[in-house]
């Protein structure tokens, strides 16, 4: 058997890394009988968006690399398409395995299902229920065309049987990203990046921003920051930004960020942002995957978007969703600040016990 795997974006390569230690493992007791290979398209390239989670994740190097860049959605996809085809055509896989939702994810899915070969989702299911998202549209598609989806919670399953997926294709197996968390938890301990920064464990607050609906648009982008402003009076927020932030902020003339109590660094590995994570009092972000690693962590999570794709983080985990209302923002970030958290009740979705992966792979292992 000969399985493609394919990373593309930041997001993608946590979800990567287990599978691939997973197959290892099964192929040292099944005498090497899952060939496979890692393709990364290039639509992230910088070192620090993609080569420092090849180190931190132990990922090897990809065997091909279709450097394929930025550029519009239509662009990204069809370039990756263009480049994956031709790996396709020469590579004859029998199983093309792609995860998440990343402009990536859908471009190679869409090349593997017109040359008619199988394609396993990782992390399928997922809805937003909110169209206006480019990775919601990337996940219907990626859900249509696949023929395993691997789902990492029970509410998943539910939206893709609503979608009228057979339910022989559906596998609830958990949650990847969960697997490469609890494996690297204590080697992030060993990051000096608390120190570098001069933090103490529970005394700042961690942002992440990057959606284009928050940064692309000014007057949404200014209502985060008042809010953050507010909050940085009662506590250092540490401000790793993404490129596509970065940008908008010089486009919008917001130097003046760095100013008070927000500090802005450069995007960072994941075991030094696993540290920053762990350690903080709560986080603030608008990312999908740090909904599900607060919860994990136990750490507060107020999300910056009206939806999440992610409902269990809310009923079984840490999160809250408060958009970029910076009202809402600041009161929910005050309730934080003034209560001494209640872990009483810590708990997190069945199956993200580290073992997704495995799963995973037991379940390809029988394909025909
Ligand atoms: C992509 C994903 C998003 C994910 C995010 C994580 C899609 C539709 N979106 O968004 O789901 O949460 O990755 O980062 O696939 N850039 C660099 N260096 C890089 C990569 C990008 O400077 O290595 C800049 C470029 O100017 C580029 C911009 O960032 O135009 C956006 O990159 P892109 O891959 O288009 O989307 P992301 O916003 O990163």
């Amino acid at each position: 058997m000969k399985i493609v795997l394919v990373a593309g974006a930041r997001p993608n390569f946590m979800k990567i890394a287990p599978i691939i230690q997973a197959i290892k493992k099964y192929n040292r007791q099944h005498k090497n009988r899952i060939r496979w290979q890692l393709v990364h398209t290039g639509q992230h390239y910088d070192y620090i968006m993609s080569k420092v989670f090849f180190k931190d994740l132990e990922i090897p190097q990809p065997d091909i690399y279709l450097g394929v860049g930025s550029g519009t959605h239509s662009q990204q996809t069809a370039r990756v398409m263009m480049e994956f085809e031709k790996v396709l055509f020469r590579e004859k896989p029998n199983l093309v395995m792609v995860v998440g939702d990343v402009n990536s994810t859908l471009a190679a899915a869409l090349s593997a299902a017109k040359l008619n070969i199988p394609i396993a989702h990782i992390e399928a299911g997922l809805r937003s229920y909110d169209r206006r998202m480019p990775e919601e549209i990337n996940r219907v598609v990626v859900d249509v065309l696949a023929d395993y989806l691997f789902t990492p919670t029970i509410d998943a399953n539910e939206n893709l049987k609503k979608e009228g997926i057979p339910k022989e294709k559906i596998f609830l197996v958990g949650d990847v990203m969960v697997d490469t968390l609890l494996k690297l938890k204590t080697k992030s301990q060993k990051s000096k990046i608390l120190r570098k920064l001069n933090l103490r464990r529970g005394e700042y607050a961690l942002l992440t921003l990057h959606r284009p609906s928050n940064v692309d648009y000014e007057e949404n982008f200014l209502k985060i920051i008042s809010a953050l402003k507010e909050i940085s009076r009662r506590i250092p927020i540490v401000f790793p930004a993404h490129p596509r932030t970065r940008k908008n902020m010089e486009k919008f003339k917001m130097g003046r960020i760095k100013e008070g109590g927000i500090h802005l660094l450069e995007p960072l590995g994941y075991l030094d942002f696993l540290q920053l994570m762990m350690n903080s009092k709560f986080v603030m972000t608008d990312s999908g995957g740090m909904q599900e690693e607060t919860t994990v962590l136990n750490i507060p999570c107020l999300t910056l978007r009206d939806t999440t794709e992610r409902p269990m983080t809310i009923t079984q985990g840490t999160n809250i969703l408060v958009g970029n209302d910076t009202k809402k923002i600041i009161k929910e970030a005050e309730k934080i600040l003034n209560k001494n958290r209640d872990s009483d009740h810590f708990s997190y979705p069945a199956l993200w016990d580290g073992k997704a992966a495995e799963r995973i792979v037991s379940v390809i292992a029988t394909m025909k």
